[in-house]
This record gives C-alpha cells, structure tokens and sequence, in this order.
C-alpha cells in the first residue's frame, strides 16, 4: 500500500486543499482591507473548509499506513481588484481542483483502489456543491452590481454564513 501513484498524487493533494485555504484566507484579508467584513467571513470559512479537506486526504493516508510529506504550498495573490473578479477567481480555482479530484479517482480505478474510491465520492459531491455555490454568489453580483448599497447588501448576505 505505501508507494502507490495514488498515495503520491493523494499527498500532493494535501498541498492543493492547502493552497486553496491561503487563497481563501488571502482573499478574507482582502475583503477586510476593502472594509467587506461579510466577505471576508465567508473567505475565512472557506478557508477553513479547506484546511479541513487537506485533513481528509491527511488522516486517510496515515490510516492506511502510506506516506505524508508536506509539499511547499504557493504565494496566494495579495489583491483581487472587484468582488466579481474575487469570485470569478475562486471559481476558477474550485474548477482546478474539480479536475485534479477527477483524475485521483481515475488513478484509484485504474489501481481497484476501492477505500481511495469511497473517500473520493465525497470529494466528487463537495466540488458540485463548492461550484454551484461560487456560481450563484457570480450571478447574483452580476445581478446587483459590485458598487455603493448593493454590494452592502451582499456583503450582509454573505456575513450569515456560519452564524
Ligand atoms: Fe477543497
Ligand atoms: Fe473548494
């Protein structure tokens, strides 16, 4: 079980959930600088969320005895320019993972890996769900606009999540 392709692209998946927390986190202090402080909550729970994805991949690893060897993770960008281009971004990076989560599951069929194809259905589902929900937040700024009291009103919006 120790040196599989699979057990070295699941490490390094470690370091992707990693990179999308300091993403995440780099856009809250972002949002925080702009005085978006609902925005900035949101970033920080996601950021969270991601932290506790790289734990899955973590915890899985160390249960089948295989090895983890923390990778350096990336410089986040400092600014974001709007709202929209914010989310615009962490869309484009959900989509990035959306695809490396794909191809781990190819990797676990092509070696009947089946506990690594349990573990990964939740991930397959999560990615759907972390999609749509960045999706809806894009329309709706495209619906209301990224200046004065509407986006005040998002900013309220996205301030609920986690209360
Ligand atoms: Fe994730
Ligand atoms: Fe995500």
């Amino acid at each position: 079980m120790a040196n599989t392709k699979l057990n070295k692209a699941l490490n390094e998946q470690i370091k992707h959930e990693l990179d999308s927390s300091y993403l995440y986190l780099s856009m809250a202090s972002y949002c925080e600088t702009i005085n978006l402080d609902g925005f900035a909550s949101w970033m920080k729970n996601q950021s969270i969320e991601e932290y506790e994805h790289a734990m899955k991949f973590y915890n899985f690893l160390h249960e089948r005895g295989a090895e983890v060897e923390l990778l350096p993770i990336d410089k986040p960008p400092k600014s974001f320019g709007s709202t929209l281009e914010l989310f615009e971004k962490a869309l484009e990076n959900e989509q990035k993972v959306t695809k490396l989560i794909h191809k781990l599951y190819e990797a676990a069929l092509e070696e009947n890996d089946y506990p690594a194809q349990v573990m990964l259905h939740w991930f397959i589902e999560e990615q759907v769900e972390e999609e749509d929900m960045v999706r809806t937040i894009i329309e709706k700024l495209k619906m209301v606009g990224t200046q004065g009291a509407a986006i005040l009103m998002m900013d309220r919006e996205l301030a609920k999540r986690g209360e």
